[in-house]
């Protein structure tokens, strides 16, 4: 035999230095969801570990956070007044709005502020856009989400990621900040996010389930893989900064598949029917949990994610898992 792939795992220390995948805790960002009032903290019952904030509350949460390194946040309002038209998403004295002004206040450049932009939980039917009779218009929901995605810029927000699937989205956010002084906030689009099941925890957590219907008229089919590739591949021409899939672990290919077509930065979120499935069977005793959230963790890398959007981060950095 003069090929023994065991000799390089031998030990420890061999499989060290042959590793080909390395994580790094500046590629994590941490989810928050935030809600008007004060001293709320507020357990997500689908979502284990996971809670509501209030402002008030969240500056100490990310405070804690920050002392082991979690710096990157990723802000969803919950609770505001929901209209057809989506008005309270572009208000400029919405929660999220307060809380990225308190947080920029309060911690300046050592945190990085991302804000999630959709009106799923700003809309009396839980749609990601406006309505016309019964259909999730384009072009009237794209300018509501360039207004909201404006507000949040205005407040301070380092990056906006637009997670609608309206088309022509990322092109209008981009013009509208640009037009008003805002070149230099970033964009991440939800460039690749498929109509999936494992979104039901957040829809609970975000209280943003369609009142009717689906998704499936915004969101990508599942059985698409060429089509994720030409979502991402628009929202790039249309000026994103960096392309994101969404859910993660069922989606590894359009992963490797977008990193391998792509210069720039791929992002993936490991959503919360990702993380609260691991929660559960953990919770039953059935998996060992830090095994599985790093094995999971070092799967996105493989696969080629640059960036990880997890409900994990904090367990992964207070318990010293990296
Ligand atoms: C809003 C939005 C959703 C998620 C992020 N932004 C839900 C959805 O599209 O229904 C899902 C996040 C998660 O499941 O963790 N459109």
């Amino acid at each position: 035999m003069n090929q023994r792939p065991r000799r390089l795992r031998k030990n420890p220390i061999i499989r060290e230095m042959v590793a080909e995948t390395r994580l790094s805790k500046n590629m994590f960002i941490y989810p928050y969801f935030i809600v008007p009032g004060k001293k709320i903290v507020h357990k997500i019952d689908a979502m284990p570990g996971i809670d509501h904030f209030s402002v008030d509350e969240l500056l100490k949460d990310v405070e804690k956070g920050l002392k082991v390194g979690v710096n990157k946040l990723l802000l969803f309002g919950v609770g505001e007044e929901k209209t057809k038209d989506a008005s309270s998403s572009f208000s400029n004295n919405s929660v999220v709005v307060k809380a990225i002004k308190e947080l920029k206040r309060t911690f300046g450049e050592d945190l990085y502020v991302i804000t999630d932009v959709c009106v799923c939980a700003y809309t009396t039917h839980g749609h990601c856009g406006i309505l016309h009779d019964d259909y999730v218009h384009n072009d009237s929901s794209v300018e509501v989400l360039a207004k909201m995605a404006l507000a949040h810029a205005q407040a301070g927000a380092d990056m906006v990621a637009p997670s609608d699937m309206m088309d022509g989205r990322v092109g209008a956010i981009r013009a509208l900040l640009d037009s008003k002084g805002f070149e230099n906030t970033a964009l991440m689009s939800y460039a690749v996010k498929f109509a999936s099941a494992f979104y039901g925890p957040f829809r609970e957590a975000a209280d943003s389930a369609p009142q009717k219907g689906d998704r499936k008229s915004y969101q990508m089919d599942f059985r698409n893989g060429r089509e994720a590739m030409k979502e991402a591949m628009l929202d790039e021409q249309e000026g994103a900064d960096i392309l994101m899939v969404k859910p993660a672990l069922a989606y590894m290919d359009v992963i490797s598949n977008l990193r391998a077509n792509t210069l720039l930065p791929v992002a993936c979120y490991n959503v919360s029917g990702e993380y609260s499935m691991v929660k559960a069977a953990a919770k039953n005793g059935w998996i060992d949990e830090q095994k599985i959230v790093m094995e999971n963790m070092y799967a996105f890398a493989r696969a080629g994610s640059d960036i990880i959007i997890s409900y994990h981060t904090r367990d992964i950095f207070e318990k010293g898992w990296l």
